[in-house]
């Protein structure tokens, strides 16, 4: 059976598979499967912002198995890029499957200094990645350091409470919820992350001010939307996002322990799947900081 095709299957399988499934895989098809869903509605974002037209040399700090850092080099070929990633294994896979002259995955920690990097880039991106470390605020104290003079951070991450959508799905609210407590409360990261470094630039109210200053930001402090951002809403989409909510699942079930019932799952998002009105905005936060 296979990950990224589950909307092939029916009920029953879906939730046997998904329940026997192995974390790192279900991890590698998640994030492949993610860049599939978002890639080209974030690639429209960044096609008409400046602080990544005028990008030459680009870092994304945390690249995870290289999918989405790969789609941008694919599509974006004025550009260099460099892929740092915690994880060994993400590192070999990505450079086996997407290296080549202009994209390079390297072993790192985006909360550690490295002297080589220090003024050699443009842009630093932060997609889907600020909101897992312990201290975000030191991890853009770093990439300040590795921005060339005028460089830019470029921070795409989810904020929940801006997702709007035709349909709700609970069960992938509920584990969603499960989980941002479980986070919280161990101090393991923090999706609200974006939001409170938008307040400390607003506010004046950390050392990051004497950093950054907003370039643009796609929510307000309050999380209220100021662009029209994202929306799902193809047959494609659809079915993308029916898969990526179950792999979702089956990474919060397998690998945090959260609690789910993946058959009702399975139904609320066939609802979703079969009504050709169904939308799905979802709560994400694209933050772009240049600096001074
Ligand atoms: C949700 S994934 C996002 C991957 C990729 N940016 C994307 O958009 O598909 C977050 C990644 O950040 C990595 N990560 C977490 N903490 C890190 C750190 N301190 N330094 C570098 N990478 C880190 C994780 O191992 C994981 O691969």
């Amino acid at each position: 059976m296979r990950l990224d095709r589950l909307v092939d299957y029916d009920q029953q399988t879906c939730a046997e598979t998904l329940q026997a499934a192995d974390l790192s895989d279900l991890w590698n098809y998640f994030l492949k499967g993610q860049a599939d869903l978002f890639f080209s509605h974030e690639a429209e974002l960044l096609a008409d912002e400046p602080a990544w037209t005028t990008a030459q040399m680009v870092l994304e700090l945390g690249s995870g198995n290289g999918a989405y850092l790969s789609r941008l080099s694919e599509t974006f070929k004025d550009k260099k890029y460099l892929g740092v990633e915690k994880q060994s294994s993400f590192v070999e896979q990505s450079n086996a499957q997407f290296g080549c002259s202009g994209l390079v995955f390297v072993e790192g920690d985006a909360e550690e200094e490295n002297e080589l990097y220090t003024n050699q880039f443009d842009a630093v991106l932060f997609r889907l990645t600020l909101q897992h470390l312990k201290n975000p605020r030191l991890a853009l104290q770093l990439a300040h350091q590795y921005l060339k003079q005028d460089g830019y951070v470029i921070i795409i991450d989810s904020y929940d409470p801006a997702k709007r959508c035709s349909h709700e799905i609970p069960s992938v609210e509920d584990a969603s919820r499960q989980h941002n407590e479980h986070n919280k409360a161990t101090l393991n990261g923090n999706r609200r992350i974006t939001i409170e470094i938008l307040e400390d630039l607003q506010n004046g109210n950390h050392s990051l001010n004497n950093l950054y200053e907003v370039a643009r930001t796609s929510l307000d402090v309050q999380g209220n939307r100021l662009e029209e951002g994202i929306r799902f809403k193809s047959e494609q989409d659809r079915k993308r996002y029916f898969n990526h909510a179950l792999l979702l699942l089956g990474i919060l079930h397998n690998g945090y322990d959260v609690s789910v019932d993946f058959s009702k799952a399975y139904e609320e998002l066939q609802v979703y799947l079969e009504d050709q009105d169904s939308w799905i905005c979802p709560g994400m936060h694209f933050l772009v900081l240049k600096k001074i």
